[in-house]
């Protein structure tokens, strides 16, 4: 069931008698429905009313209509206006373009454009690397999207996976200094995305894709990672993978396991999972068990694709069959990003001592993570309102920033791991159960990211030209 947040938030404007007692009356019939009060201005003042702006958290769109009826109702008060904040912070759009040299003169303008500016294009004609001196490219990422699948709402398509592209720019922005740009492609014909992305990639250092779904993504990245001479980066692919590999090698600790002697589920086997399951590996469990909707993955189940014969042959020692929960018994961890509600605690109890759980389906988790914590030993969810969210926020930006500084031409594995040795690091001695990786708003996490990504992606530069 929603409860009252900052993603749903209304500012309600209203008339009042100027009593004493207006504001009590006002705060108490919003506590009365279930609304959770932020703020309380007034902004006019008269001899006869008050006229204030009353902001509140809410649920959904009822919710919010029975705060307002509430409101309207009480003796003396009238509605003026009802503002949705989410909306109001998305009018316009939440990027703009902002040169950074001054345009004062005709002199600034002969160097800024012609005819100056010719001479600067001649230069990197001659030179193509000199693009990332001289241009934009230094410092560039485009965010692209078919739309496919953008958040847990689908196939929406690009222009209403705008505001999702938008806010993943502002993102890249605030925590490592990265220009990002959305671009929502109006086509979701695997060669033509291709083709586009590889047409526009001159102008960027990085391509970032974003919520395009599975197993089409799997494709694209492979085949723009051949052909492209810049980083290519699937953040649903990739993103979670690193972050939740950080986020495992701590709980491990916390339970005083070695990744070399657990079993681990691995329930969803579509973006996330596959990566998951891909920079897992690397890590040497002892075993991997992946699950998806059609059950237990297995070299002899009928109908697997590209994806899940590859994860077939690569994991499932034991060739396991069954459903999630004979997959549970006996874990000792469960990673979910698959669907909502699919065990309880008694699988739980299942599994072997101090079971760490990862439900990360989002907004509804695999299993009700109070339900988890009945048997688990350290739970981890997709949410902002539990402890260990697992946020690719943690993730992108540094390793973008630490690919860009590094001028690298490619990812690999080694660079993803190194982010997630960065991010598992920066929690430290503040390890417990409730926290195995640090706050999104934690300054020291991207600039971590960033410096052991570039580390990586240099070390590897060497070998690859030597
Ligand atoms: N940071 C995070 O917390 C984070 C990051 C990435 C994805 N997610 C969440 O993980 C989920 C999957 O994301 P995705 O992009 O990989 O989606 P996807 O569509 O690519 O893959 C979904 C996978 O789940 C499987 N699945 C569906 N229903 C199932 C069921 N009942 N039992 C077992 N498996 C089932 C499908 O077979 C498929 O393999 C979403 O809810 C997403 O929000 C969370």
């Amino acid at each position: 069931m929603p409860v009252p947040g900052p993603g749903y938030s209304i500012t309600v404007r209203l008339e009042a008698p100027p009593s004493a007692s207006a504001a009590g009356d006002l705060t108490t019939a919003v506590g009365r429905v279930g609304g959770v009060l932020t703020a309380f201005d007034v902004v006019e003042s008269h001899a006869d009313a008050i006229v204030i702006d009353i902001t509140v958290n809410v649920a959904s769109a009822d919710h919010a209509d029975g705060i307002t009826t509430e409101l309207d109702s009480l003796p003396g008060v009238r509605v003026r206006k009802v503002s949705d904040r989410t909306f109001l912070m998305h009018l316009g759009g939440k990027l703009e373009v902002s040169p950074k040299v001054a345009l004062r003169n005709r002199d600034d303008l002969s160097r800024a454009y012609t005819p100056g500016v010719a001479r600067v294009c001649q230069a990197i004609a001659a030179n193509p690397e000199d693009a990332r001196r001289l241009t934009i490219k230094r410092n560039t990422v485009a965010v692209v999207t078919d739309g496919s699948a953008v958040l847990g709402l689908g196939n929406i398509g690009p222009a209403a996976a705008l505001p999702v592209m938008e806010g993943k720019a502002a993102l890249f922005k605030k925590f490592s200094g990265v220009d990002a740009w959305p671009v929502c492609l109006d086509t979701q014909d695997t060669e033509e995305i291709i083709r586009i992305v590889t047409a526009l990639a001159p102008v960027y250092a990085g391509i970032n894709l974003e919520d395009i779904a599975a197993p089409r993504c799997f494709e694209i990245e492979r085949r723009l990672r051949d052909q492209l001479d810049i980083p290519v980066f699937h953040d649903d692919q990739h993103g979670t993978a690193i972050v939740v590999v950080a986020a495992l090698r701590n709980a491990l600790r916390v339970v005083n396991k070695p990744i070399e002697q657990v079993r681990i589920v691995v329930s969803g086997v579509g973006a996330a999972g596959s990566a998951i399951i891909r920079l897992l590996r690397r890590k040497s469990p002892a075993d991997i068990v992946a699950v998806d909707i059609d059950g237990i993955v297995h070299a002899d189940r009928p109908g697997l694709d590209d994806n899940l014969r590859w994860v077939a042959e690569n994991t499932n020692g034991k060739q396991l069959s069954g459903s999630l929960h004979d997959a549970l018994v006996g874990a000792d961890v469960f990673i979910g990003v698959s669907a909502p509600n699919l065990f309880g605690a008694e699988q739980v109890a299942t599994m072997a001592d101090d079971p760490i759980v990862f439900a990360l389906a989002n907004p509804d988790p695999e299993i009700d993570p109070l339900e988890a914590q009945r048997h688990a030993a350290v739970v981890a969810t997709g949410r902002s309102d539990y402890p260990n969210q697992i946020n690719n926020v943690l993730a992108f930006p540094g390793v973008f920033r630490g690919l860009l500084d590094a001028h690298a031409h490619h990812i690999d594995d080694d660079m993803l791991l190194a982010a997630a040795n960065a991010i598992a690091d920066v929690v430290d001695d503040r390890l417990n159960a409730s926290y195995i990786v640090p706050s999104v708003f934690d300054n020291a996490v991207a600039p971590a990211v960033a410096e052991a990504v570039k580390v990586a992606a240099r070390k590897d530069d060497v070998v690859s030209t030597a």
